[in-house]
């Protein structure tokens, strides 16, 4: 949820940090901070704010000297967000200094016992207690600060990645991860640290991704050496070649990164396709999917967990598993599931779905389901995650980074993916005829051309965004594949414009929402021409008889909508499967123009983060 940065070597620390810091700031932008050390003493700023509020204050605060330092961009847990509990934190000696990303679970506890010891804290953070913790440790023991790092961290309950350095000692960083991320960018005679490799990615291609519950000593000029937390066995680490490059993170001349990653889906996709989508040999290859064939086609049943959009790409995907696969499929909150006992088999399949790969609870779901014996598969986004390497096996969705907190190409390329499984598997059960089979992998690969059709109603939807910006409410509905749209788009417009939205199934408006339906409701309904259509139709026209605003998502070339709605946005026909790839867009630039009009920040909604790594 927080971003970490660190850096020793021969360059200045101070521009690397605060330009690693504007990078990871998706991780959380409440306030901001940074410790340099001097070559004499430690010279530390932070704020409540974004690091830009942080760059302006530094400038008239401190010196920004220094070839060691670390800096932090918090998403608050323990403490509302202000300037003192903002990271980096000091121990109470002002000789350590800590910038920490997770939770520590046990600090109350730690805490007490501190203060019996004489320890005062500042702040209401759980990192004071940790930082002073170690310094007890370190004191008490007399020992080095990798030790007393290591010691600390064995009486640590919680979830961390950390970075520290003792100024006594200012030649080294010492760094150690459980459960949040952590890499170190390997340069000649320098390091980076970060969450991960976009704050180095200029200066080295070279990173280790440390694995939880271990700690690197990172010395100036020296290997780094890096141990288990628990038992102190030093590990050969596996040296990374970064494939990231510098401008997949960078906007490249668009004015938010949701709207250049909107813009990227029909790459994306074709992205997620390479090598996998074999049309002319009529073939699908998934290596994740063929090496654990056996297991798929002995499955008693799919359950999918996810959270949020991760979530609503798994709803779409019990539709398209089901209907093609006849797959028995079951969409599960991974918050909800992993408290609830269920009934999980050696005979299910999970299928976990993460943008990031680092949600807490869909990383708990996933040991949950593997304690109890199930095969779990990853689709994610981040390569090298920790969804992705705990999990049995898995595809990745190769969308590229994606930097604005609310997903876009990561939504319909996790669609991508589940239907090339859905597909391979029907044909390997044989519920797919060849020619059904066959016309399935052409229509799809036609999907990133009409992506880019969809795409030119960017002007026509700006116009509609400007009609209903200052609307209150909004409701979106849709049926079969498009209900999931239906609660995505609904999801989209409350993130990045905080108007109150509802996705509902089209059929169930009847049941109550319907209520709510008067002049001054926007209601866009998904009407794609295949599958429930005229019941769509329906629904639109008893949205008409209470004077609600329709703006209907429709088939190119669509006449009975357009005659009842107030606004029709049309969307290339395809095959009815494969309509939320389509339908999807419009509704990422209604949300997106709504939310840009309003002057909201697009790529840094309020309250949210990019990865939720906490409970
Ligand atoms: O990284 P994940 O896909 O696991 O993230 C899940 C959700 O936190 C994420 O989809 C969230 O709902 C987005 N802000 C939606 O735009």
């Amino acid at each position: 949820m927080c971003g970490i940065v660190g850096y020793i070597g021969h360059r200045e620390a101070y521009p690397i940090i605060i330009k690693g810091l504007q990078r990871l700031e998706y991780r959380g932008y409440d306030s901001a901070g940074i410790a340099l050390y001097d070559g004499n003493a430690i010279k530390l700023s932070k704020t409540k704010g974004k690091v830009s509020d942080l760059k302006n204050k530094i400038e008239n605060e401190i010196s920004t000297d220094g070839t060691l330092g670390i800096g932090h961009t918090r998403w608050a847990t323990h403490g509302v967000p202000n300037d003192v509990n903002s990271h980096p934190h000091y121990s109470n000696s002002g000789d350590l200094v800590i910038i920490h990303n997770g939770i520590i679970e046990n600090y109350d506890s730690l805490k007490k016992e501190l203060i019996k010891r004489g320890y005062t804290f500042h702040s209401d953070t759980d990192t004071e207690v940790l930082v002073n913790l170690i310094e007890e440790v370190q004191k008490n023991d007399n020992l080095k600060l990798g030790k007393a790092v290591q010691v600390a961290l064995n009486q640590v309950v919680g979830a961390y990645a950390i970075a520290v350095f003792d100024k006594n000692k200012p030649n080294e960083i010492v760094v150690a991860k459980l459960g949040s991320p952590l890499a170190i960018g390997i340069g000649d005679d320098e390091f980076f640290i970060a969450s991960d490799a976009s704050p180095f990615i200029e200066y080295t291609k070279n990173a280790i991704y440390l694995e939880d519950e271990e700690m690197a000593i990172i010395r100036r000029g020296k290997k780094i050496k890096v141990r288990k937390i628990k038992n102190d066995v030093l590990v050969d680490p596996y040296v990374q070649e970064l494939q990231l490059n510098l401008e997949q993170i960078e906007k490249g001349g668009y004015d938010h990164f949701m709207l250049k990653e909107i813009y990227e889906q029909p790459s994306a996709i074709l992205d997620t396709f390479r090598g996998r989508l074999l049309s002319n040999e009529g073939m699908i290859k998934l290596a994740g999917v063929e090496d654990n064939m056996k297991k798929f086609l002995a499955a008693d049943r799919i359950i999918i967990v996810a959270c949020g959009t991760s979530w609503h790409a798994g709803l779409v995907a019990e539709y398209i598993f089901e209907d093609l696969a006849r797959i028995p499929v079951e969409v599960e909150y991974a918050s909800e599931f992993r408290y609830r006992n269920p009934v999980i088999t050696e005979k299910d399949i999970v299928i976990a779905i993460s943008q990031s790969g680092e949600t807490a609870d869909t990383l708990a779901a996933i040991k949950l389901a593997k304690s109890k014996g199930a095969f779990v598969f990853g689709v994610c986004n981040v390569v090298g995650s920790t969804i992705a390497r705990e999990t049995d096996a898995g595809a990745y969705t190769h969308a590229g980074p994606e930097i604005g907190v609310a997903s876009t190409k990561a939504f319909t390329t996790q669609i991508t993916v589940l239907t090339l499984m859905a597909l391979r598997l029907a044909r390997a059960k044989g519920t797919m005829s060849s020619s059904e089979f066959r016309h399935h992998l052409i229509e799809l690969e036609t999907i990133p051309g009409k992506v880019e059709e969809a795409l030119k109603s960017d002007a026509y939807v700006k116009t509609v965004a400007e009609i209903y910006k200052d609307s209150k409410n909004c409701l979106y509905l849709g049926r079969g594949f498009n209900f999931p749209v239906a609660l995505e788009g609904a999801l989209k417009l409350k993130e990045i414009s905080y108007i109150h939205a509802e996705g509902y199934p089209a059929a169930e408006m009847k049941h109550g929402p319907i209520a709510l339906i008067d002049e001054h409701m926007p209601v866009i309904v998904i009407a794609t021409k295949m599958g429930h259509y005229d019941k769509v139709v329906s629904n639109i026209q008893e949205i008409k008889a209470r004077k609600g605003k329709i703006i209907g998502i429709v088939t190119k070339g669509d006449t009975s909508v357009k005659e009842l709605a107030d606004h029709v946005i049309e969307v290339p026909e395809t095959l009815e499967c494969l309509t939320p790839l389509l339908t999807t867009i419009p509704l990422q630039l209604l949300s997106y123009h709504i939310a840009v009009m309003l002057e909201k920040n697009v790529d840094q909604p309020r309250n949210l983060a990019k990865s939720v790594t906490v409970e």
